[in-house]
């Protein structure tokens, strides 16, 4: 890759979005769940390697004034971007390089978090090299860095449809023709060619839902790049072992557990020695396609036997809804069942868990500490003895968290989740809505907005009433659009 025109990246950037999962808070929050006691992520000095134009980190400065951040990328157009974004919200905590990460100036020293999301399989293996290599040398002491890549064996199921797709772009010359172009051959060979065996038209049904789920760069980026490596997790962990680094785990817990497979098929894993032999077996089982995987210095103190109580320690979200759109009789123990699009689900079975699900269901994915989680059930089902409902959290958290259907947290997130009467939206969000449509949240993930949701968020700063927000936006009906917004997580006030 070089820093001409040539660059695929400014010739067209990738939409920058903002992941959660990538913040010093959730690295921070996983460390502790393995043992360590890694560097406060409220002060902590903050790396990202191919920021793109800033949209993960940028949003997160904002979030946590006190750390520093610095974005590394190779692209001089998205690295203008960024500066742009962070000029325009005033930040003084984030700088930005237009540099290769194999050129970084040997003063930049070290940091407490280092975030490499998308970048492993979009380099050559000069710069994969280099990665590691730099991960070894920057990461500071107890320090914990975030490394994502397209897994085998997964991303072997749709090479197919990438070799094709570059095969008939490569006759079209602008990003926009490529794209339009790339779902009009999918969707042609499924109309065409309806006596294909079923297993090649569903692979095809699946890249295609894919891209019209996702912003167009993806596809420009993801399929149609030139660089796109794939790798199994034993080969990334043998490249960051060779050079001192160690595994800690997965961003997401449950690709980390076998609780999340069959019993019998849990059973036959039981005597792994190496997590990452076991996670391997799991790859193997799931098929999987993504990875983040979190590193740390060979050395470092991790305790993995993940004791229940330890649940108590955390802040605690969960998108699961009561299923029955009924009132709940918190007076007697009955079966309550909860869901959550893309969740295998949860029955409560005792009053105290329902009052904890349903204290986490009001909160819409709002973190809150497990006391007072634990308080505020308690008082919902007016249940005097506390310890009992602390119990019930105990028994069924960690594995719920450990199948994904709750998420642990650092802290609280500084979205109010009500509608103030001059709401005020979280700042990168009102900037970045005037143009996109994927939208950061003050809890750092993204949001997918419709126009007039980014008109009315664009225009939260405090200073306009529902009813001038009404009129200036002109938006059909301000009221719910407000309340979805600040379901979301983008009112801070
Ligand atoms: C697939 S994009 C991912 C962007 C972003 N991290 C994300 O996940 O949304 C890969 C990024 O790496 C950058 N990049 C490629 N080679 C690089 C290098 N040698 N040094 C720094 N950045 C590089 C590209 O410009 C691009 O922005």
């Amino acid at each position: 890759m070089t820093t001409d025109s040539s660059n695929p990246y400014d010739v067209a950037p990738y939409q920058s979005y903002c992941y959660e999962f990538t913040s010093p808070d959730h690295l921070h929050t996983i460390g502790r769940l393995f043992g360590m006691r890694p560097p406060d992520y409220r002060s902590a000095r903050v790396l990202e390697l191919g920021c793109a134009s800033g949209g993960n980190i940028v949003p997160m400065a904002e979030r946590f004034p006190k750390a520093r951040f610095v974005g590394v990328d190779l692209s001089d157009r998205q690295i203008a971007r960024a500066k742009a974004l962070a000029a325009t919200l005033a930040l003084k905590n984030v700088d930005f390089h237009a540099l290769s990460i194999a050129d970084l100036p040997e003063d930049i020293g070290t940091f407490d978090y280092i975030i490499a999301h998308g970048f492993l399989s979009w380099v050559e293996p000069d710069i994969q090299a280099a990665l590691w290599t730099l991960l070894a040398r920057r990461l500071g002491p107890g320090g914990i860095a975030l490394v994502s890549y397209n897994t085998l064996p997964g991303w072997h199921a749709a090479r197919p449809v990438r070799d094709m797709l570059l095969y008939h772009c490569a006759r079209f010359d602008s990003p926009a023709d490529k794209v339009r172009e790339a779902s009009a051959l999918l969707e042609f060979i499924l109309a065409a060619a309806p006596q294909a065996d079923e297993s090649y038209r569903q692979l095809i049904r699946r890249e295609l839902d894919l891209f019209r789920k996702a912003d167009p760069s993806y596809l420009l980026h993801d399929h149609l790049e030139a660089a796109n490596h794939q790798f199994y997790l034993h080969e990334a962990v043998a490249k960051l072992r060779a050079v001192g680094l160690e595994y800690l785990g997965d961003a997401h817990l449950p690709r980390m557990y076998r609780m999340n497979l069959p019993a019998k098929t849990a059973q036959s894993f039981s005597n792994a020695a190496d997590v990452t032999v076991l996670e391997q077996y799991l790859d193997f089982l799931n098929n999987q396609r993504f990875r983040i995987s979190l590193v740390v210095h060979k050395g470092t103190e991790l305790n993995r036997s993940l004791d229940r109580a330890r649940i108590r320690e955390f802040h605690l979200a969960s998108r699961l809804q009561p299923r029955d759109r009924v009132p709940i009789d918190l007076a007697r123990d009955q079966a309550v069942p909860f869901e959550a699009p893309g969740w295998p689900g949860f029955t409560a079975q005792r009053r105290a868990a329902a009052a904890l699900l349903l204290v986490l269901s009001e909160r819409n994915g709002r973190p809150i500490s497990a006391e007072r989680l634990i308080a505020e059930a308690a008082a919902l089902a007016k249940i005097r003895d506390h310890k009992s409902v602390a119990e019930t959290l105990i028994d069924m958290g960690m594995p719920l968290a450990l199948s994904g259907m709750l998420t642990l947290h650092a802290e609280e997130t500084p979205d109010t989740g009500v509608v103030s009467s001059r709401p005020v939206g979280f700042r990168p969000a009102r900037v970045l809505a005037r143009d996109q449509a994927f939208v950061p949240t003050a809890r750092l993930t993204t949001v997918r907005l419709d126009e007039s949701q980014r008109r009315v968020l664009s225009m939260c700063d405090g200073t306009r009433d529902h009813a001038a927000l009404q009129r200036e936006s002109g938006a059909p009906a301000v009221g719910p659009l407000l309340a979805g917004l600040a379901r979301d997580g983008f009112l801070i006030g």
